[in-house]
């Protein structure tokens, strides 16, 4: 069982991974790296972690440690300390290879990750390569784990933790336009968000159903859904967000 867990890189991620696993567990250390002294300690305090001297102090107090800073520090970070065989670290940055980071955490086994925000809520859904059993337990105190075969695999499926982003767009836009509509914005927002909740939770309940299939049930011929949907096909509004994922795998399948 994981006893302590160290975290250097104490950025935006790292603030949604501490109050997730605080929330998961009281007995768990939380030891996070100093840079950024005023964050680092607002979490220390609010989550009951501590924050050591300097970045080797994270890994010399530690069997399990998540790099969490952005992907081009990782590897100066990741250089500057030494790591010890039976160490797990786990690299959240987004487009850097196992074999890439290899060279610079060795002795330690590597693990990449990709965990969200809502890992806050221990609702995040998160990426592994390769399967690692201190990693599948740590991020199932933080939601559901989902072990990759190949990492050819891993940079696609990285592609949705920015679709995450774009659903907050996506529900910003339809709560403004709903709220100028004259209903109020609260109302508006509540309306929004649940009823996104509760199609997504309808859709996780039954496994079994393609989600067009489902689609079909609401479609009254001549209906509001149906006409709504024929313009957002006209206007390439569905066909944009396909666009927009390709987009980000071309970049991201250039990163090493
Ligand atoms: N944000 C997300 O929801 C999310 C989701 C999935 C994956 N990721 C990945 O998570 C990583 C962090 O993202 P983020 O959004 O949390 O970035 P962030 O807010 O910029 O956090 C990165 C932190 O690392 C710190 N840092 C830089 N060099 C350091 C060093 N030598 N020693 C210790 N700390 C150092 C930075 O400090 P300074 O600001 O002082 O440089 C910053 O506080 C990225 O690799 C990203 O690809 C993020």
């Amino acid at each position: 069982m994981i006893e302590r867990i160290g975290i250097i890189g104490v950025g935006h991620l790292a603030s949604y991974l501490v109050e997730g696993l605080r929330r998961a567990s009281h007995n768990i250390e939380i030891i996070l790296s100093p840079r950024n002294a005023e964050r680092a300690v607002s979490l220390a305090d609010q989550f009951g972690a501590t924050v050591a001297k300097n970045n080797q102090a994270v890994v010399d107090t530690t069997d399990v440690i998540i790099l969490t800073t952005r992907p081009e520090d990782t590897i100066t970070v990741s250089e500057n300390v030494a790591f010890q065989s039976g160490q797990t670290v786990i690299s959240v940055a987004i487009g850097l290879s196992v074999e890439t980071l290899k060279p610079v955490i060795s002795p330690a086994t590597v693990v990449r990750a990709m965990p969200i925000s809502c890992a806050a809520l221990n609702q995040s859904p998160t990426l592994i390569f390769p399967d690692n059993p201190k990693a599948r337990e740590l991020f199932t105190l933080l939601g559901q784990v989902h072990i990759l075969p190949h990492e050819s695999d891993f940079t696609p499926a990285s592609v949705i933790a920015a679709f995450y982003g774009w659903i907050y767009a996506l529900c910003d836009e339809v709560i403004s336009w709903t709220a100028q509509t004259g209903v109020p914005q609260h109302t508006a927002r509540s309306l929004v968000l649940e009823t996104v909740r509760g199609a997504v939770n309808m859709a996780l309940t039954n496994p079994d159903k393609e989600l067009d299939m489902m689609l079909k049930t609401l479609v009254t011929p001549g209906g509001i859904t149906e006409q709504g949907l024929n313009i957002l096909h006209q206007q390439q509004g569905l066909t944009a967000w396909s666009d927009a994922l390709e987009t980000v795998l071309k970049r991201l399948s250039k990163s090493k």
